[in-house]
């Protein structure tokens, strides 16, 4: 398996994301971690509008002393109309609800998202990994600006999508995906080195609101505890849920398993298949694989040229929170 994790110098990565508090656990795993260097952070709607996204995202770097540059993307979905954020999830201003935000002083970069990624990837051809933990606006409409754009990034890494594991928002929807499911379609079919970290694994990895104390505690600084009080309501909502989760008062590290299937792919088990996504109907959102690629199928759209996508169906779940947290007790914050 071709890991970054070993190599020498550290994966320069765009961030995709819409903050949200998983998204923000990832940035901060991501920020720690000295194997990643993030070159750059483009922003959707989500978990929140992409405005707020912008706003957390500028946010969450300033407070860990990081400038890095951000950029705003796609507001809605490419075909179907957008919906009000899941406030009752991350909060109304997507990070838990803070109760105060100190002032900071980054700024965006005034790229749009899609353009970004593109200029990046021209700028530095094979080096720049993609890392999207949400809905995949960014990314479609990027590959529309630049076609050969699979040849250009190293790889790509998405949270999205469940294969066998019930979804999200449907019986058979990820969130991710079912909020832009045209964009995920043209993601999944584009062609480049492709990994779906999904709710196959993500729903493995409960991460404990002791772990995030346990950080802030040793840190003591305004990142790790905003983070610590962002997970705190996340954890409530996923404890009200499902009982096993509530016993130890926790949440779905989701977003920065993304992360830890690019630092350590070994805690993973992966099956590669080629995946479609259903963009109407009832199965709206659902990503289907194809197990059977020997079997020569009437129905079109699931031919050899689809390419095929890594997909994460098994994980060591002890190992990330392990890894999680020595990589957050690190050396990471500026003071
Ligand atoms: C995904 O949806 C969002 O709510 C999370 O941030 C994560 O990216 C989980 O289904
Ligand atoms: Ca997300």
């Amino acid at each position: 398996m071709t890991t970054q994790a070993n190599k020498s110098k550290p994966s320069k990565v765009i961030y995709d994301t819409d903050p949200g508090v998983d998204d923000a656990m990832a940035l901060y795993y991501a920020l720690a971690h000295p194997a990643i260097d993030v070159v750059g952070i483009t922003t959707t709607f989500g978990n929140v509008t992409v405005e707020q996204a912008a706003i957390n995202a500028l946010y969450l770097t300033a407070i860990a002393g990081k400038n890095i540059s951000i950029t705003k993307g796609v507001k809605t979905p490419w075909c179907k109309p957008g919906e009000a954020p899941p406030t009752h999830i991350h909060g109304r201003d997507g990070l838990g609800n803070l109760t105060q935000r100190v002032a900071t002083t980054n700024q965006l970069d005034p790229r749009a998202s899609a353009q970004f990624i593109v200029d990046m990837a021209r700028a530095e051809p094979g080096e720049i990994t993609l890392v999207a933990v949400g809905p995949l606006g960014n990314l479609s409409l990027a590959l529309k600006l630049e076609p050969a754009l699979p040849a250009l990034l190293r790889e790509v890494i998405l949270m999205g999508g469940t294969i066998t594991e019930p979804g999200n928002v449907s019986p058979v929807a990820e969130a991710n995906i079912w909020n832009d499911p045209h964009a995920a379609d043209h993601v999944f079919t584009a062609g480049w080195k492709l990994a779906m970290v999904g709710l196959d694994v993500t729903h493995q990895v409960i991460m404990p609101v002791a772990l995030f104390k346990r950080i802030a505690d040793k840190h003591r600084h305004i990142a790790t505890d905003s983070l610590l009080h962002a997970v705190g309501f996340y954890a409530n909502f996923y404890s009200n849920l499902y009982p096993h989760v509530a016993r130890i008062h926790g949440c779905f590290g989701h977003d920065v398993l993304a992360f830890i299937y690019l630092t350590n792919p070994e805690f993973f088990k992966l099956q590669s298949g080629r995946i479609r996504v259903a963009t109407e109907g009832l199965a709206q959102g659902q990503t289907m694989m194809n197990r059977k690629d020997f079997v020569d199928y009437a129905q079109k759209g699931w031919g050899k040229d689809k390419p095929v996508t890594q997909v994460c169906m098994g994980v060591d779940s002890a190992a990330c929170t392990t890894e999680f947290e020595r990589v957050m007790m690190g050396d990471w914050l500026s003071r």
